[in-house]
């Protein structure tokens, strides 16, 4: 995908707030601090267009970007992470579920869990809610620059099982550091959003 134009238009806490104009929509979902602003920012080539950060929690709002004016990339709060302040842990689970349950722009979803360790709970239950809702749905597993090859290989297979894979579901090995597995993961984009 040649990336022309990347932006955030909107960051909203919640649904009615979501930008109109009916574009497709592609989302980003995963525990905290898994990688999601880091990997939406690998895919568009803007270091620091989504912000990043060590801490966990640091998107608490869905931020849409619109790319090359055709479609969203939507980077959603992460889930999981217990110490930010109940009122805006509350707060998260509709949002995102409302969003991912109730959006006709939405074309399809990247979930993003950490290669290096086995998917949470909340993965898992996230995973299989999506299949239930028949929403298409790729697993990105990310970080892969910090483990051998041999340890990748590994860890997929652990990801697929924890999550319940079948054959022909797609894990897509991820790195925003070296940028493996970037152009595999644009071309499924691509086809969910038509262009
Ligand atoms: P929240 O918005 O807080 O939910 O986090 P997030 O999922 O958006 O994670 P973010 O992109 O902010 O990344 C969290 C941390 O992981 C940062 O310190 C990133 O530099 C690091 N990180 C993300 N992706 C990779 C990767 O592929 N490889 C390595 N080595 N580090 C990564
Ligand atoms: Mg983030």
């Amino acid at each position: 995908m040649n990336i022309v134009s990347a932006r955030l238009i909107k960051s909203v806490a919640s649904m009615e707030q979501c930008p109109a104009g009916g574009r497709p929509e592609i989302a980003l979902a995963g525990r905290s601090n898994v990688g999601k602003s880091s990997l939406l920012n690998c895919l568009v080539n803007r270091r620091g267009l989504a912000r990043t950060s060590s801490t966990p929690g640091r998107t608490q709002t869905i931020n849409f970007y619109l790319i090359n004016d055709r479609f969203y990339l939507v980077d959603l709060p992460g889930y999981g992470y217990a110490r930010v302040p109940e009122r805006v842990r509350v707060r998260w689970g509709p949002l995102i579920e409302g969003y991912l349950s109730r959006r006709p722009e939405l074309k399809g979803v990247v979930q993003i869990v950490d290669l290096r360790h086995p998917p949470t709970e909340q993965d898992v239950q996230l995973y299989g809610w999506l299949q239930y809702h028949r929403i298409p749905v790729v697993v990105a597993a990310t970080k892969a620059d910090k483990l051998s090859k041999n340890q990748a290989i590994k860890q997929l297979s652990v990801v697929r099982r924890t999550l319940e894979l079948q054959e022909e579901d797609t894990v897509i090995p991820f790195s925003a550091q070296t940028r493996q597995g970037r152009d595999e993961l644009w071309k499924l984009i691509g086809q969910w959003v038509e262009i």
